[in-house]
């Protein structure tokens, strides 16, 4: 089985013991029950520190978006050194890269590739790219809500979502560097065209393993 893993940002907010509880999960999977791994880090607020500072120094959004990829980089470093000898030890730059990595056998991990998207676009390129079986996109929250679960207390959690209905919640949002939110459009044609099987869940090692084990956590994107 070929599981490719968004990693939220968030799971940087307290790094050092998410990263040992993910690497104790992930290695599991992968010794005990031959899972093969892609998995992509997410920038988290490093990275929207930096792209503020930039934008108040004039950056362009595209090299704003050059630094969140910078950062991103760096978590899938952490990432890997907390993986070990199981991780394939660059991170890769290109889809190319992926192949290459992904060919020896170890864990990949990488962070973001280009302008204009964030690492939602690259996990699920990602996830076409090695023919995953599942793609798991884990975030801060539960999943997806008809709202925003921070701002609206009574948001209701999805179990299940048509693609049609979630390119209609993804509508009028805005994509500015460090801003790319839930799903961006990228990721949604991507996930749309190579009908790939997408959960959406909170980004918790226990409930990764729960959801590549049993299925039916967070929020299953109907295609
Ligand atoms: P993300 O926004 O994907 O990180 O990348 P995140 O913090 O994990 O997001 P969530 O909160 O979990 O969803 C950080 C920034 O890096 C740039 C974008 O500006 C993005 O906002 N980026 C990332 C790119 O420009 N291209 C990429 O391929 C990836």
């Amino acid at each position: 089985m070929k599981v490719t893993i968004k990693l939220s940002g968030s799971l940087f907010n307290n790094p050092f013991r998410e990263i040992r509880r993910l690497s104790r999960v992930i290695t599991r999977l992968y010794r005990n029950e031959g899972i093969r791994f892609a998995l992509v880090a997410g920038g988290g607020k490093i990275a929207r520190t930096y792209i503020s500072l930039g934008r108040k120094l004039g950056m362009d959004e595209s090299s704003l978006d050059e630094l969140g990829i910078a950062v991103t980089r760096l978590n899938a470093r952490l990432i890997i050194a907390g993986l070990r000898d199981i991780a394939y030890p660059k991170v890769p730059s290109s889809l190319e890269e992926l192949d290459l990595a992904f060919s020896t056998g170890k864990v990949v991990v990488m962070g973001g590739l280009y302008p204009g998207q964030s690492t939602n676009a690259v996990a699920a390129l990602a996830a076409e790219r090695i023919k995953s079986d599942l793609f798991l996109n884990t975030t801060d929250v539960d999943g997806i809500y008809d709202k925003d679960p921070n701002i609206y207390p009574d948001a209701k959690l999805f179990k299940q979502i048509r693609i049609e209905e979630l390119k209609k919640l993804l509508e009028d949002k805005t994509f500015a560097a460090g801003t790319y939110e839930l799903l961006d459009p990228i990721s949604v044609r991507v996930i749309e065209r190579s009908k790939i099987k997408c959960l959406v869940l909170k980004c918790d090692p226990n409930l990764i393993e729960k959801a590549i084990k049993m299925g039916n956590v967070g929020t299953t994107i109907v295609i």
